[in-house]
């Protein structure tokens, strides 16, 4: 494993991060946990929840994933960073939701509680909250941060110009700081090449990005049909998303094509399209998923083997429309 500073700040963490979103729902508790012994077997040392996972199992198991993580880690926390996120629907309460002072405070207690500890390493906004005040939200983050129940907030899921305009109140403010960024990129999705990553490079961020495997679709694993396998693509209204966002004729043309690629350059798909996201030298760590333990192998094996320059063009070339395209999608 490589470990690298996340953006400007002086915190260490791996260059793959697991991500923990299928747990408690599509992975249960004993299988969740051998994926995260497997991971932390290779070094991975950077973990990352939020408080409304698992994926697909609604609002009554929302926390649930956050429980199998505290329980895991227990006996074990000071050896990992975690990171979780608040802002989705927590409770029946219009207030159970958002990034108001109110929910945020009572989301990071939720939270530590049912990870069972006393501190988050990174505390992330999980999308922008554009019904609440942004200087409202920075200083509760920023009492989140002095309290020391947070070491480090981000954002996920916002656009450049918004974090951009809350990088600049918290400086103005003399509030804790976003230090890092999680958005989606992968081979399918590279638009915000055009204006989140020049500015994370610029103000030193972090960029911590997920999903670099399409949900699954760029392993080639998945056969163009009507319904698709049970798995990340049948996830109840989440599945939906995702078949909305990647079932595609257009998408599955160019994952044969990077499949091709990959299998004449004698790297699995996997690996190529990890590697790919890790490539880009403003990237810090790539979030990986995993259903199950066996999949980790190949997204493990981009950090030890970095794709070769003329490989990585080559998908660059292949890709090169994801970098515009329906924002929504
Ligand atoms: N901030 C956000 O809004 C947000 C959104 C999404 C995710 N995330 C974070 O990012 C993490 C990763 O996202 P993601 O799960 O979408 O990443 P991903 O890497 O795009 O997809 C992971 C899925 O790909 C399939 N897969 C992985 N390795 C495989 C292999 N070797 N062979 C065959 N199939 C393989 C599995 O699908 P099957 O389940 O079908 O086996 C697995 O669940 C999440 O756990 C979460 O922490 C954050």
């Amino acid at each position: 494993m490589e470990y690298r500073k996340l953006g400007r700040t002086g915190l260490t963490v791996s260059r793959l991060c697991l991500g923990t979103m299928t747990f408690g729902f599509q992975t249960e508790e004993a299988l969740a946990g051998r994926i995260m012994e497997a991971a932390a077997d290779a070094g991975i040392t950077f973990f990352d929840t939020a408080n409304v996972y698992p994926l697909g199992g609604g609002d009554t198991r929302a926390g649930h994933t956050e429980e199998i993580v505290g329980r895991w880690l227990k006996g074990k926390r000071q050896r990992f960073v975690l990171a979780t996120k608040a802002v989705g629907k927590m409770g029946p309460a219009p207030w159970d939701q958002g990034a108001s002072r109110k929910h945020l405070l009572d989301a990071i207690d939720a939270s530590l509680h049912r990870l069972g500890t006393d501190y988050v390493d990174l505390y992330q906004l999980h999308s922008d909250d554009r019904e609440t005040p942004l200087d409202e939200t920075l200083e509760a983050l920023d009492i989140i941060v002095r309290s020391g129940r947070a070491r480090y907030i981000g954002v996920s899921n916002f656009l450049a110009y918004r974090l951009a305009r809350a990088l600049g109140r918290a400086d103005t403010l003399k509030l804790a700081r976003f230090v890092s960024v999680q958005p989606r990129y992968n081979l399918l999705f590279r638009q915000i090449e055009r204006e989140l990553l020049p500015l994370a490079d610029e103000e030193g961020l972090g960029v911590i990005p997920y999903n670099p495997l399409a949900g699954g679709l760029l392993t080639g694993k998945h056969q163009r049909a009507a319904t698709p396998p049970e798995g990340r693509f049948t996830l109840g209204t989440a599945g939906q998303v995702y078949q909305e966002r990647y079932w595609h004729e257009r998408e599955f043309e160019t994952v044969d094509a990077v499949c091709k690629a990959a299998r004449d350059a004698d790297i699995s798909p996997v690996t190529a399209a990890v590697g790919w996201v890790l490539a880009n030298p403003v990237i810090t760590s790539a979030i990986i998923g995993a259903s199950r333990p066996e999949q980790l192998t190949d997204s493990i094996a981009a950090v030890d083997r970095p794709l070769d320059s003329a490989f990585k063009a080559k998908l660059d070339e292949l890709s090169y429309e994801y970098r515009f395209g329906d924002a929504l999608r």
